[in-house]
């Protein structure tokens, strides 16, 4: 892993396409996608130049980055890490824990150490797209596995998979959003590309009839077809954005080119729209 340099890039420039001209990595870029704004949102007020430099001296020490460009921060009391590719700009983060998440700062931006770790914990494992993780140092719980898995559809967006994940032969965590809308360019996870493109589907899909199911936990393995939808093996209760669930199931094709007519269910439309992966 490298260290990360207390970089004189700021969230307030220009991202995505503008970036490199801004002196934006690609890393900076989608964070300051995902982030940029926020303090005019919330009204906070930019730190003094001379307490942000320090702060921001201090999170360069104690942030570094692997291979794959994920952040991992280590605190006194836990480990923060932010994968950037996977982020979906829900900024749960930096809305609900801003002095652990700070927008529109220079160079690194998560201090683990600013917030009772429970409550650092707790924005974690509600960062749905599992962009965040964290392992506690202190002796405190580390994420449990979930009881009960779930994939809730988004209005106009995509899967979001609670569960003991496999994707594509690996293990990914217990979080993860997956692309429904065939756009993204990092499938299969989403990457916002449903903004771009306009994409609207539902998140309110009719409810079929099912049956409790005898096991609702255990591993979900979620193998992306090519060309085609997400196979998903495993016990699944299938939830609508307001929380009704609408299905519950030992396996199911999902819809990932974003044409069927029977979301969120594949219909077969990829072949005929031509979907490629
Ligand atoms: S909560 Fe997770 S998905 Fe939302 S902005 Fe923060 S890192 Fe991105
Ligand atoms: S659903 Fe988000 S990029 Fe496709």
């Amino acid at each position: 892993m490298r260290k990360i340099p207390a970089a004189n890039t700021t969230c307030d420039e220009p991202a995505g396409a503008d970036a490199p001209a801004a002196g934006l990595t690609r890393r900076e870029a989608l964070r300051c996608a995902a982030l940029g704004g926020v303090a005019a949102a919330t009204g906070a007020a930019a730190l003094p130049a001379a307490a942000q430099q320090a702060g921001t001296a201090k999170l360069a020490e104690i942030t570094e980055v692997t291979a794959e460009g994920v952040e991992v921060v280590t605190g006194k009391r836990m480990v923060v890490r932010f994968d950037g590719k996977r982020c979906i700009h829900t900024r749960v983060c930096v809305l609900r824990q801003p002095e652990v998440f700070k927008a529109n700062v220079k160079g690194p931006w998560i201090d683990p150490d600013a917030a009772d770790p429970e409550e650092v914990a707790d924005v974690s494992r509600n960062c749905a797209s599992g962009a965040i993780t964290h392992t506690r140092l202190d002796g405190g719980p580390q994420e449990a596995t979930p009881r009960v898995n779930t994939v809730t559809v988004r209005e106009d967006g995509p899967y979001a998979f609670r569960a003991d994940l496999s994707i594509d032969g690996r293990p990914d965590g217990f979080r993860a959003t997956l692309c429904r809308c065939g756009a993204s360019a990092n499938k299969p996870y989403c990457d916002s590309s449903h903004k771009k493109v306009k994409f609207t589907a539902t998140g309110e899909p009719p409810t079929q009839d099912s049956q409790p199911l005898a096991q609702r936990g255990g591993q979900l393995l979620i193998e992306p077809q090519k060309d085609g939808p997400l196979q998903v093996t495993g016990n699944l209760e299938i939830t609508a954005g307001s929380g009704r669930t609408t299905d519950r199931v030992a396996g199911a094709l999902l819809c990932r080119c974003g044409a069927s007519a029977n979301k969120p269910y594949c219909d077969g439309s990829h072949e005929r729209i031509g979907f490629k992966t």
